[in-house]
C-alpha cells in the first residue's frame, strides 16, 4: 500500500462521508490526470514497473488487474485509471435514462471489516449525456491507452418487460466508446433487477444487445464488441449454471463474477454500517465470489473467460481468483481501503507468485487449482 496514502489520506476517511470522499477522489484523479505534467507524476508513483501481459477479447492487457464498475459512474476520470496503472477500466453503470439514484446517505463504510454497503441505485447521467461526454473526451484526448469497458444497467422507470430496450439503447448510444460491454443484471438496488437473471428474461436482453452490436459493427465495417454478463453472488449453483448456459448459447464472451451480496455474515452483526440495506462488498464477499468463479470454471471446463471481482485487497486475494479460474480481475472496495497503490502491490505480488510456481506467464496460472487437483 502507498505510504503516502496510509499516513495522510486513510486516517482522514474516518471523518468524511463515504460518498463525498469517493466523489472528491474521482474528481481529484480527473484533475490530475487531464494535465500532462501531473499525469506523468501519477504514473511515476503508481504504475507497476512489472508486466504480466495477457491477450483477451481482442485487446492486450498489460496485466490482469482492472477497475470494477461503480467507481467511475460518469466516465469522468478515464485518463486517471491508466495513469495509476490499471490495465482496464469499467465505467458506469449507465442506464438509458438519467437517474438521481436513491436518497442519501446510501454508501456506508466499515474499515474494521474492510467492507462497504451501498444502495446507490444507479445514479448516473443516462446514456444520452454519457454519449456526449465520452465523445467530447475522445475528441480532446484521443482513444484511451487502456481498454474501456462499459457497464450497462436498467433505468428504474423502465418496466422489466421492456428491459431489453433499455439495455440495448444504451449499448447503441455508447457503442463507439467501449471495447467491452457488461450487461449488469445483478445490482441489488434497483427493484426487481435481479429477476432479469431469469433464463428467458436474460436471453431476451442479450439477444437485443447482440442485434444492436451486430448492426453497429456492420455499419462501421468493424468487428462486433465483446458482451459479458455480470452476476450476483446470491443464487444457487443450479441458477448459476442456467445463467452460464444462456450466456454461452447467446454468444456472450464471458461472465463477471460477482456483484455485491445482499447476505450478511453473522460475524458482521455488531457493525451498524454493514447492517444498512444494500449490497455488501469488500472482504466479506471474497469467498462467495471465488466459489462462483471455481464453479463456472469447472462447469465450462475453463472454456468461458471469467472476470473475478469481490474482495480483492492484496496480491494473495488476486492470485486466489486467478487460480480459481479468473482470466482478469477487478476491484472497487480494495481501492477505498488501500488507495491507488493497490495495483502496484497486486502486480508485484502476482509476479512473485508466478516465480514461486515456476510459471512464465499469467495465462498458465488461470484455473491452476483445478489442474493441480487433477
Ligand atoms: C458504491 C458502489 C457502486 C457500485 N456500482 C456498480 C454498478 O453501477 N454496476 C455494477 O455492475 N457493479 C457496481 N458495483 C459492484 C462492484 O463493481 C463490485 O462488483 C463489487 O463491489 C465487489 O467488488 P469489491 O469487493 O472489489 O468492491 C458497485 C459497488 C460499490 C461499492
Amino acid at each position: 500500500m502507498g505510504l503516502m496514502y496510509r499516513i495522510f489520506i486513510r486516517p482522514t476517511l474516518v471523518f468524511q462521508d463515504s460518498e463525498k470522499a469517493h466523489l472528491r477522489s474521482v474528481k481529484m484523479l480527473r484533475f490530475l490526470s487531464n494535465n500532462r505534467m501531473t499525469k506523468f507524476f501519477l504514473s511515476t508513483i503508481y504504475k507497476p514497473n512489472k508486466k504480466l501481459s495477457i491477450s483477451l477479447f481482442g485487446s492486450n492487457f498489460i496485466h490482469p488487474f482492472g477497475l470494477a464498475a461503480g467507481m467511475d459512474k460518469k466516465g469522468e476520470a478515464i485518463n486517471g485509471w491508466e495513469s495509476i496503472g490499471l490495465s482496464f477500466a469499467e465505467i458506469g453503470g449507465v442506464t438509458m435514462l438519467e437517474q438521481l439514484g436513491n436518497p442519501k446517505p446510501r454508501m456506508f463504510r466499515s474499515s474494521k471489516h474492510k467492507a462497504l454497503v451501498n444502495r446507490m441505485g444507479f445514479n448516473n447521467p443516462g446514456s444520452e449525456k454519457m454519449q456526449h461526454s465520452l465523445e467530447k473526451h475522445y475528441n480532446k484526448f484521443g482513444k484511451p491507452g487502456i481498454p474501456i469497458w462499459i457497464n450497462l444497467g436498467k433505468s428504474k422507470l423502465t418496466d422489466n418487460s421492456d428491459a431489453h430496450i433499455d439495455y440495448s439503447t444504451t449499448l447503441e448510444r455508447l457503442w463507439d466508446y467501449g471495447d467491452v460491454f457488461v450487461i449488469n443484471v445483478s445490482s441489488p438496488n434497483t427493484p426487481n433487477l435481479r429477476d432479469l437473471q431469469d433464463e428467458e428474461e436474460l436471453r431476451k436482453i442479450i439477444m437485443a444487445c447482440m442485434n444492436v452490436n451486430n448492426t453497429q459493427a456492420k455499419n462501421r465495417k468493424l468487428e462486433p464488441k465483446r458482451i459479458l454478463v455480470k452476476i450476483a453472488p446470491d443464487m444457487t449453483l443450479e441458477q448459476l449454471e442456467q445463467i452460464v448456459n444462456v450466456a454461452v448459447e447467446t454468444g456472450c464472451s464471458g461472465i463477471v463474477a460477482t456483484n455485491t451480496t445482499i447476505s450478511r455474515p453473522s460475524e458482521l452483526s455488531n457493525d451498524a454500517a454493514l447492517q444498512e440495506q444494500g449490497g455488501l462488498s469488500g472482504k466479506p464477499v471474497k469467498e462467495q465470489s471465488t466459489e462462483f468463479i471455481k464453479h463456472i470454471y469447472k462447469f465450462t471446463n475453463g472454456s468461458l473467460p471469467i472476470i473475478g471481482v469481490g474482495g480483492i485487497m492484496s496480491a494473495d486475494d488476486a492470485w486466489e481468483k486467478i487460480i480459481a479460474g479468473a482470466s482478469l480481475i477487478q476491484a472497487y472496495s480494495g481501492f477505498v481501503f488501500h488507495g491507488p497503490g493497490l495495483t502496484k502491490d497486486v502486480v508485484r505480488g502476482l509476479n512473485r507468485k508466478l516465480k514461486q510456481h515456476n510459471l512464465s506467464k499469467i495465462e498458465d496460472a488461470i484455473g491452476l487449482m483445478h489442474k493441480e487437483s487433477d
